[in-house]
């Protein structure tokens, strides 16, 4: 057996933490910082505790509170290049895996000449770069605790990843009251996110013992907490364990992989812009069904951390799950693949192609054709359950 496993985050949780902002990022030497954030977060005025915090700490900070969903990579390079000789010293993403993505690659590019683009890949880096703070607004992303960044590589509709132990967050603070004003929509989509990443992470190619138990455990949060924690937005106890969650789905697929769920998911959200948890939710079902005859046992491991009867032999179990996930997105209220905005059946063939293009096709526990991702991505087209 061989496998490493690199968390690069200290993380503190806490109700109300974020209030305790200035203090941590003292503590870390930081006195002039860049805050990456989105307009939703900046709107929805959960800054406000972390700018009096700051001045209280004597930190001087500047923002960007414009990165949208799936950030581009020209947004990206216009920025760094508006804060390259400014002076910041490290920058505090606060918001989804999009601000936390789009911090990431700006504190690369603060130490380096070029472009976000010609740093794809892994091990790119040349320096150090300014440490990254994070404090996520949505349990889903994992990015907190990850050591890449995904950008959309505009040129290219393709949604590249740059990977190094560099861009992992120094620091995660979870504020457990934070996801409290989260819309229901949002929680939904970016929960099935956590729960592809923890399903994924289990049961593709590359996994290792440590991102089993992580994957399994956050499995079993998700599959308890996700739907309280959207149907009912006044259960608070739900919305914390799916921060918990989502942070260990991330430590789970950061040291193994996503899969095919992720290909297509980011192959759709390259073309047509469709947020990812949402891609991901959609695909979800349809690719553990396609999966799971390769690996019976692990597809049935996630259908008992989901709740299923665990008295069902192996295979059953598996096939349960289907079944369990598909009736799951439907009562979160993800819209079918069909109802996806921009979407269009001439473009199944580029989306197949960029999907098998994806660095994480690799680790699906199926091989996977061209061909196999197009017969997923016509199913879910005609599914009209
Ligand atoms: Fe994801």
């Amino acid at each position: 057996m061989e496998f490493k496993f690199l968390l690069p985050s200290k993380v503190v949780m806490e109700p109300g933490l974020r209030k305790r902002t200035g203090e941590y990022l003292q503590g870390l030497g930081l006195a002039h910082i860049l805050i990456v954030t989105d307009p939703g977060v900046k709107g929805a005025g959960l800054l406000d505790s972390i700018y009096s915090s700051l001045d209280k700490a004597g930190i001087l900070f500047e923002e960007v509170s414009n990165i949208m969903a799936n950030p581009r990579s020209e947004d990206i390079n216009q920025i760094a290049q508006s804060y390259r000789h400014k002076g910041i010293d490290g920058l505090l993403a606060v918001g989804g895996g999009s601000a936390m993505d789009a911090a990431k690659a700006i504190s690369l590019l603060l130490t380096h000449n070029g472009r976000i683009e010609d740093y794809e890949g892994s091990f790119t880096l040349k320096h150090a770069i300014p440490p990254i703070v994070a404090i996520p607004t949505t349990a889903g992303t994992g990015s907190e605790v990850t050591c890449f960044s995904v950008i959309t590589d505009t040129a290219r509709h393709f949604k590249m990843s740059v990977l190094d132990y560099r861009v992992g967050p120094v620091l995660t603070l979870l504020d457990s009251q934070i996801t409290d004003t989260l819309p229901s929509s949002i929680a939904a989509a970016t929960g099935m996110d956590a729960l592809t990443h923890a399903i994924e992470a289990y049961t593709c190619r590359v996994s290792n013992p440590i991102s089993d138990g992580l994957a399994l455990h956050a499995i079993r949060l998700i599959g308890q907490f996700l739907k309280p924690a959207v149907l009912d937005p006044e259960n608070f106890v739900a919305r914390e364990q799916m921060l918990v969650a989502s942070l260990i789905a991330g430590m789970a697929f950061g040291n193994a992989d996503v899969a095919s769920v992720h290909c297509i998911s980011e192959a759709i959200g390259g073309l047509y812009d469709t947020p990812h948890g949402v891609g991901n939710a959609i695909f979800l079902p349809f690719v553990f069904d396609h999966n799971r005859d390769a690996d019976i046992v692990r597809h049935a491991q996630v259908a008992y951390a989901l709740g299923i009867d665990h008295s069902l032999a192996p295979a059953d179990a598996a096939q349960a799950a289907v079944g369990h996930l598909f009736q799951m997105t439907k009562d979160l209220g993800i819209p079918r693949f069909s109802e996806v905005k921009g979407v269009r059946e001439e473009d199944f063939m580029i989306i197949a192609e960029k999907s098998k293009q994806n660095f994480s096709d690799a680790s699906n526990a199926k091989a996977m054709s061209i061909e196999a991702y197009h017969a997923i991505i016509t199913t879910a087209y005609h599914f009209a359950a």
